[in-house]
Order: C-alpha cells, then sequence, then structure tokens
C-alpha cells in the first residue's frame, strides 16, 4: 500500500516524464465539450453543438446563456475576450471589452485636490463602461458561426423564461450582495429578493431582451429600442453614457499573443488585455529553471514564479494599456534577452523586494467577478473565453425594465497613478481615462497547442489573479503531469508585484514552506487566503478525448458527448 502511495505521488508530483501515462480525473467525452460556470450554460453550448452547431455558435449561446444562469458575471451588461483556434490550426482573437464613455474625463474619479474618491469607480453609475458583449456574439457569429441566430438563442431565451435553480453557492453569493443590491435598485428587484437553495429565478424581462435581440439583431442593442430603454435608465442613475456612445461601439479582432514555453506554443490574449504578455513574460522568465525538479507548489518553485511575477506585473503596472491609444512596447517586452535580463538579479537566497523592482528598461523605438469558459466542437475547433462585469453583480446597477446588470469596469482603469484599484492594481499613464478607451483588463483566456496541435484550452475569473492562476494550471499539466481536473484542483499562490505579498488559497499550504520563503525574506499575505481564481479548462489527451477540469471552488461544470 505504501508503494503504491509513493508510487501515485511521484507520477502526480514528482519529475518531470512526460511519458507517464496521467489518469484523467475530470469528465471525459468523445467529440465535443463546454466547461462554464453553471451547468444549464454548459448544457445549451453542447445542445448546439449536437445541432450541428460549431464551437463559434456554441460560444454565443454558452455567453448568453451564463448571462441568465450565472448574473454575478456573466452579462449582456459588461464584456469580454475570446480566443479561437479553428481545426485547420487558423487562430484569433475578439476583443469585446467595455470603452470609456465619450463624455468620460482622466479625472472623473478625483476630488477638487486631486484624491481618488473612495467608490467612484466601482459603485457609482459612472463606473458603468458602454457594454461590448451583445457586439461581441454578433461578431463571432458573423464571421464563424453556422446556425441561424434564432436557433442558437431560443434555448437562451427559454432559459430565462423557465428560470433557473438556485444551487447553494449562489444563495451564499446573493445573500452576500443584498443589501447592496437593494439599496441601488429596491427591494422588488429580481436580485433584491430572498432566494434560497433550489428555488427558481426567473427572467422575463430578461427573455423579451432576448427575444428582441434575436429577431432585430446587435444594433437592437446599440441602436434600437433596448438601447433607448437603456440610455433612459442609465441616465436617470446619473451615467454618462448616451445613444452615441452605444452606437460608436465596436467588438475588434485582434492579432493574437502567441509565444513559446519549451515545446508548448501559447496563444492569448493581446492588449487591451494584460493576459497575454504577462503570461508570455512570466513563461519566459522561468523557463530557464527546472521547476518539475524542484516539486509541486515547492518553496523553491515558489520562489521562481513568484520572482518572474513581481516583474511582470511592474511592467504590466507602467507598460500597458488600450493598444488604440497608448504604444505599448510589446516585442521588447517579450524579448528573450530583456526578460533574462529582468530576472538577473534575483536569487534563491533571498527574496528580491518590490521596492527595488521598477518597471524594466525597454526601448520604445519599435514598430470577483469575471466568468471563464472553455468549448471544443466535434470538428476540432476551440475557444477560451472570458466575460465579465467586474465585480460581483458588477456595478449592482441592474435595469429593470431591460433584465440585467450592468458593469463596473471603469475601475479598471487608472484613476491616478500609483493609486491601487480594487484589485489592488496600481497602475499608470498608459491606462489613465480617456473618451473611446478601453480599460486595462487581465482576463487571460488562452489556447495551447503542442506538436502544431490542440492541446489545452483554459482561462479563469479572479482580477488579477487570473494570469497567475492560468499559468499554474498549465505548469500543473506540463511540467507536473497532473490530470486536467487535478491541475484544476490543485492549491495556487499570487504575487503581483504590489502590494508585495505571497497570497496563498485557505488551508492548503504547509508552514514548512511558509517558513522556508520567509526565511529568505518573502512577505506572506495571512490574513486575507482567499479564493485564488476559478478555473475552467479542456484538455485534449493523447487518445485524441476530451478531458474537462471544471473548478470546484463555484458551481462550475463539464458537459461533453
Ligand atoms: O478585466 C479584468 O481584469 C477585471 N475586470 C476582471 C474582474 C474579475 O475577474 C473579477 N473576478 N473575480
Amino acid at each position: 500500500m505504501k508503494k503504491i502511495i509513493i508510487l501515485l505521488c511521484v507520477i502526480t508530483f514528482g519529475c518531470k516524464t512526460q511519458k507517464i501515462a496521467v489518469q484523467p480525473t475530470g469528465l471525459l467525452a468523445n467529440e465535443a465539450m463546454v466547461v462554464s460556470a453553471r451547468e444549464e450554460a454548459s448544457k445549451i453550448g453542447v445542445e448546439i453543438m449536437k445541432k450541428g452547431g460549431n464551437a463559434f455558435d456554441a460560444m454565443v449561446a454558452t455567453e448568453l446563456a451564463l448571462a441568465v444562469a450565472y448574473p454575478y458575471a456573466g452579462n449582456l451588461g459588461g464584456g469580454g475576450f475570446m480566443v479561437y483556434r479553428k481545426a485547420n490550426g487558423e487562430k484569433g482573437t475578439l476583443d469585446y471589452r467595455e470603452k470609456a464613455p465619450l463624455a468620460a474625463t482622466k479625472d472623473m474619479f478625483l476630488d477638487p485636490n486631486g484624491n481618488v474618491i473612495p467608490g467612484k469607480s466601482t459603485q457609482s453609475a459612472l463606473a458603468i463602461g458602454i457594454p461590448g458583449t451583445i457586439a461581441g456574439v454578433f461578431a463571432v457569429h458573423a464571421k464563424l458561426g453556422s446556425l441561424p441566430i434564432e436557433e442558437i438563442l431560443k434555448p437562451v431565451i427559454e432559459l430565462a423564461e423557465r428560470g433557473v435553480v438556485v444551487t447553494q453557492k449562489q444563495e451564499e453569493r446573493l445573500n452576500d450582495y443584498r443589501q447592496e443590491l437593494t439599496k441601488i435598485n429596491g427591494s422588488n428587484s429580481v436580485l433584491s429578493k430572498v432566494y434560497k437553495e433550489k428555488d427558481t429565478i426567473k427572467y422575463p424581462a430578461l427573455a423579451a431582451t432576448l427575444r428582441r435581440i434575436s429577431k432585430n439583431g446587435r444594433d437592437e442593442f446599440y441602436k434600437g429600442e433596448t438601447a433607448k430603454t437603456l440610455v433612459d435608465y442609465l441616465q436617470a442613475k446619473g451615467a454618462i453614457i448616451t445613444m452615441e456612445d452605444l452606437a460608436q461601439y465596436e467588438a475588434k479582432w485582434r492579432t493574437p499573443l502567441s509565444f513559446k514555453y519549451k515545446d508548448l506554443n501559447i496563444i492569448s490574449m493581446a492588449p487591451p488585455s494584460s493576459g497575454g504578455i504577462c503570461l508570455a513574460q512570466i513563461f519566459k522568465m522561468i523557463a530557464p529553471y527546472d521547476l518539475a525538479k524542484m516539486g509541486h507548489n515547492s518553496s523553491q518553485a515558489i520562489q521562481v514564479i513568484v520572482e518572474a511575477e513581481r516583474r511582470a506585473y511592474a511592467d504590466r503596472s507602467y507598460f500597458l494599456g488600450d493598444p488604440d491609444f497608448v504604444k505599448i512596447p510589446l516585442k521588447a517586452l517579450m524579448d528573450d534577452n530583456y526578460l533574462k535580463q529582468r530576472m538577473a538579479n534575483f536569487s534563491f537566497d533571498k527574496a528580491t523586494l518590490s521596492s527595488d523592482i521598477k518597471e524594466g528598461n525597454v526601448n520604445y523605438n519599435e514598430s470577483m467577478e469575471t466568468t471563464h469558459y472553455s468549448i471544443v466542437d466535434q470538428f476540432g475547433n476551440a475557444i477560451a473565453a472570458t466575460t465579465t462585469l467586474n465585480a460581483g453583480f458588477g456595478s449592482k446597477f441592474y435595469c429593470d425594465e431591460l433584465g440585467f446588470l450592468l458593469n463596473n469596469e471603469m475601475d479598471d482603469f487608472s484613476a491616478k497613478a500609483g493609486v491601487p484599484n480594487m484589485f489592488g492594481l496600481v497602475g499608470n499613464e498608459a491606462n489613465s481615462i480617456a473618451p473611446q478607451k478601453r480599460m486595462l483588463s487581465s482576463m487571460t483566456p488562452t489556447i495551447v497547442e503542442k506538436n502544431g496541435k490542440l492541446l489545452m484550452t483554459v482561462g479563469s475569473p479572479g482580477g488579477s489573479t487570473i494570469i497567475t492562476s492560468v499559468l499554474q494550471t498549465i505548469l500543473n499539466v506540463y511540467e507536473y503531469n497532473l490530470s486536467m481536473q487535478e491541475a484544476v484542483n490543485a492549491p495556487r499562490f499570487h504575487h503581483q508585484w504590489l502590494p508585495d505579498l505571497i497570497t496563498f488559497e485557505p488551508n492548503t499550504f504547509s508552514t514548512q514552506t511558509f517558513d522556508a520563503l520567509k526565511a529568505k525574506g518573502y512577505l506572506i499575505n495571512e490574513k486575507t487566503t482567499p479564493v485564488i481564481g476559478k478555473v475552467d479548462a479542456i484538455l485534449v489527451l493523447p487518445n485524441n478525448k476530451l478531458e474537462g477540469g471544471a473548478d470546484f471552488r463555484g458551481d462550475d461544470t463539464a458537459v461533453g458527448f
């Protein structure tokens, strides 16, 4: 028995031997799969593929089904990013991130003395950015979809009418947020009411909005009756979004950000998400170290990863913003020599202090709550999409007439250089507010290829911890031979340069590990040990079956056939 346990430990956490056949532990499917934050949404995505639809049709259905079943983050009033890889190897990404309204100003969240007004960028109607989700799903459908939009939206509308059964976790979340939701929307609003596990919440207003969108198309949301109702609602609440703002909104196809880690090719989101670039920097900085030999979540491996994270987040803070507004030295930031230099002052003997790290010296002259879902279809197309309202239930502003919540994404801008936002992230001029600009994101929908073939689609919510959660999940599979589900389950840690603290998930790392790190001068966040990320991923196994990794930290569920 003891021998078997030792053997299992070696296989699971020990040396990197790619030849070891890893036993899958997540849901297996032969052809197609959706992993998302709610079973209802995963099922609807799969239903669309069973009808002959592709991953892009399933993306539209899943995204909007999450707006019904998971209003905590799924949305019509928010935005997101999608990375895809077609069966023929072609890749692309879509940016349907919110934008600042035309009337936004750089100092809109500051008082006359130039200080940030607490709560204004998160809890006021000024926190709301122009929503991008409907533009996003229609752009995906127009370019890559195959079924008629009415057919795709039908099960979503039916779900909104039939209602969604409250889970235990949802009951807890609604309880946590009820006071704030009621303060803004009154006690009669759908999400202000008291629900218990197993109750059903129906969304008739949302069903009607989706039916109009299904009939009239994308412009219903940006120019039609829905747009007018939305703008009337927003202006009555003190927001500055106008009909012109909605009419001007466009989702954007952007060049994917790709890089190599050993024999993996990793494809992720370019700015205005910081996800891809930070992921690339961290992977490249850790590549020279034998993490597998150091051991999974060992203090040495944590040191290497934390030091790379510290340096990447310092660059994020200084250089990154909306590429339509600021020049981002992408190539220089991903340059192998630059990143080697960046790690040159790291020593295993002693922590580098964040106060000793600034953004790197690069050459400019070169041309809780978000939700992630992963899809692979029966044709071999893959999708990674992350969408958000920013905070849980966004700004909490719920338009009763239209049946959806609005985001508070304006907080992702840097309201003032050096002052942390709700994720403790600090920013700079590159991410300052300007009309029509997109706020910097950490969302990291990512697809991994090996030997030119699809290996994994992965992503997570979690604000600033998204990037590090995606990183660890890929490492868990690739360096530590964990199954997809085990890789998602494994305890995570996080460092983001400032504050200079390593945060660990609760009750998962040993005091010996903490002591070893403390002895080297690492500062450990022992007060708040939150859940870090909520990863939903799909792995293509050597026999071409799909293994789902659905995060137990939420109600996340894999469905496939
Ligand atoms: O775009 C971003 O980086 C944030 N608005 C994401 C928010 C988020 O993940 C909240 N989830 N815990």
